[in-house]
C-alpha cells in the first residue's frame, strides 16, 4: 500500500555534487548540491537548482561558468561541511584541505581530490520559486585514472559516489551492480 506524503521536494536517490565557482574577488568556492542531474544527451547538459541566497548562485551567473565535482564516500564530512557553511564567510577549500584547480575549459575551479569532474558553461536559467534552475553544457568530463574500467569507462564501484535522501536528511552509498542496462529488459516475457 502506498501512503501519500503530499507535494514534497523528494526523489530517491538524489546525487551529491560539489559545485565550484570563483566569486567576485576571484576566490574559489564550493557548495554541496543535490537538486541536479543530467538533462540532455546532445549537447551534453546538466541542470542544477540553487537558492538565490547562496554565494554560488551569484558567482555562477557572474562568469557563466561552473564545475561539478563528484565526491566519493570517504569525503562525506567535507561534503556536509560545504553544505552547512557559506563561501561568503569562509574559504571552504582551505578549511577542508581541498585543492582548487582552475578548469581547463571554463572559468571555474574544481576539486582535485574528487574522482569525477565536469566543466560547464551556463546556457539557460529558469526561475522556479525558491530555486533558480541553471542548465550548463558539459565541456569536459575528467575521471581519476584509478576509477576507469580496463576499457577506459568510468567505473561506478571505484568512484564510490554518495547519494542523498532528502526527507530523512541522510547520505547513502550508491550500491552494488544489479544488471546491464538496455539488456536485462530484453528478458521480459510479454503477456499474451
Ligand atoms: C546534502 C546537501 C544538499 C544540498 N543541495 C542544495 C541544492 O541542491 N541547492 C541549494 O541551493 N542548496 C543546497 N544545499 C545547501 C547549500 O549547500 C548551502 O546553502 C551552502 O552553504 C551554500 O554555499 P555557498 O553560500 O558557499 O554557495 C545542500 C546542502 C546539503 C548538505
Amino acid at each position: 500500500m502506498l501512503i501519500s506524503l503530499g507535494p514534497q521536494a523528494f526523489l530517491c536517490p538524489t546525487p551529491v555534487l560539489l559545485v565550484g565557482t570563483y566569486d567576485a574577488e576571484g576566490r574559489p568556492n564550493i557548495m554541496t548540491a543535490s537538486w541536479g542531474g543530467i538533462s540532455c544527451s546532445q549537447p551534453p547538459c546538466l541542470s542544477l537548482s540553487l537558492r538565490r541566497s547562496t554565494w554560488t548562485c551569484q558567482a555562477l551567473q557572474r562568469r557563466d561558468a561552473f564545475t561539478v565535482s563528484v565526491p566519493s564516500r570517504r569525503m562525506v564530512g567535507q561534503v556536509d561541511f560545504a553544505g552547512l557553511v557559506s563561501g561568503r564567510q569562509e574559504d571552504k577549500f582551505r578549511t577542508l584541505g581541498l585543492t582548487p584547480t582552475p578548469g581547463e575549459h571554463v572559468d571555474a575551479p574544481f576539486v582535485a581530490e574528487c574522482p569525477v569532474v565536469l566543466e560547464l558553461l551556463l546556457r539557460h536559467k529558469l526561475e522556479l520559486g525558491s530555486h533558480i534552475q541553471f542548465v550548463g553544457e558539459i565541456m569536459d568530463v575528467k575521471v581519476d585514472k584509478d576509477c576507469l574500467t580496463p576499457e577506459g569507462l568510468p567505473d561506478p564501484s571505484r568512484i564510490d559516489a554518495l547519494s542523498f535522501a532528502p526527507l530523512t536528511k541522510e547520505y547513502y552509498g550508491v550500491g552494488e551492480f544489479v544488471a546491464r542496462a538496455f539488456a536485462v529488459g530484453k528478458t521480459v516475457k510479454r503477456g499474451s
